[in-house]
């Protein structure tokens, strides 16, 4: 089996402390403050990758889901070459002392499944 299709078999993730280009190219990035206050709205930015990612019809990336913890908050569809994979939405966390992660998980059509998460602290 080749590598390509490995990928396929798992959500990938970056392993490591050196990641590859692959790796670079498909983890999604997330943003957030600094500061969390429990009740005020705040932006969640997500980005694919850290270096960009191929933006054709043969090979993009088809979508993007967020997660707090394992509740999922929404999904993103996207085109090819006329959409970029980045969004901006407004979160609010009502739980002060909430202690978890924002996860994402994208999908390119070439290399499947990529993860990356940020932890979050709620003031
Ligand atoms: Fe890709």
């Amino acid at each position: 089996m080749s590598d390509c299709k490995a990928l396929f078999c798992k959500v990938n993730k970056i392993e490591g402390s050196e990641p590859s280009e692959m790796e670079r190219k498909h983890t999604p990035v997330i943003e957030i403050p600094d500061t969390i206050t429990a009740g005020e709205f705040f932006d969640v930015k997500i980005k694919v990758g850290e270096i960009a990612h191929p933006n054709e019809n043969e090979h993009f990336i088809q979508w993007i889901e967020l997660y707090i913890g394992k509740v999922h908050l929404g999904r993103f569809d996207f085109v090819a070459v006329m959409t970029k994979p980045e969004i901006t939405i407004p979160v609010v966390l009502s739980h002060a002392g909430l202690d978890s992660s924002f996860r994402a998980i994208s999908r390119c059509n070439m290399h499947g499944l990529w993860e990356g998460s940020v932890n979050v602290k709620v003031a």
